[in-house]
């Protein structure tokens, strides 16, 4: 008998329904724009609603995270399913073999759409991106910024056309947002829209409340 032959099985653990067609899995990213709030609230409410997150927050997330909420990293953390350093890229979600319904960055910054724009994927948040679109999957992006030059409506114009969807966080004020609570959570629920995930957070329009 060849040597080969004889090594002991490496036991393959079962997949759930979940890991075949990753129709649970979400990615979530948040980068260093502003607006923390918005990836903290996804992270929320996808964990209400059974979903199972993968996180990779940037170090400016972290910095934007101190300066703009109370929270600990370890509490936005605590809500994924899964974490990854940013510069993990061996991590599952850096490959397309890993399945996902797709991947939300909220908030982008400028710079990361820049990587995902040009293909320059030095992290694992701009390298999950790139997957996420070689695989034809979804990708949201939740530009922060403004104003904007010509250079970054050309970064945004170039991400749209390989496959991005740009989704600026930017409040719907026929909802009659009377928080600020309910102005992210209206945005979160049409970010959550695109991937036909609707956890009730969404005032429709001609719908009777
Ligand atoms: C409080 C704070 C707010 C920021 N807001 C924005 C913003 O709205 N949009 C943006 O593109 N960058 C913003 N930045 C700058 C980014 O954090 C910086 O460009 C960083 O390099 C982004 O890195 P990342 O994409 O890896 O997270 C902000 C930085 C800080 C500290």
């Amino acid at each position: 008998m060849a040597a080969a032959s004889r090594k002991p099985k490496k036991t393959i653990p079962k997949p759930t329904r979940s890991d075949r067609t990753g129709s649970n899995r979400l990615i979530v990213g948040i980068s260093g724009a502003s607006g923390v709030v918005y990836g903290v609230r996804l992270l929320e409410v996808l964990k209400d609603a059974g979903f199972e997150t993968h996180l990779v927050m940037s170090k400016s997330a972290e910095i934007t995270l101190a300066y703009e909420t109370d929270l600990k990293i370890a509490a936005v953390k605590a809500l994924a399913h899964t974490v990854y350093p940013n510069s993990d890229i061996a991590a599952a979600i850096s490959s397309g073999s890993f399945k996902t319904r797709g991947m939300i960055i909220a908030p982008c910054s400028i710079r990361t759409v820049s990587e995902i724009a040009t293909g320059v994927t030095s992290s694992l948040m701009s390298r999950a991106a790139d997957v996420v679109l070689k695989e034809r999957r979804r990708l949201v992006l939740m530009v922060r910024e403004s104003p904007l030059h010509t250079g970054h409506l050309r970064t945004l114009t170039t991400a749209s056309e390989i496959g991005a969807i740009i989704a600026p966080p930017l409040p719907g004020f026929y909802a009659k947002p009377e928080t600020i609570a309910d102005m992210v959570d209206h945005t979160v629920g049409r970010v959550l829209d695109l991937f036909d995930i609707d956890v009730g957070l969404v005032r429709r329009w001609g719908e009777a409340q």
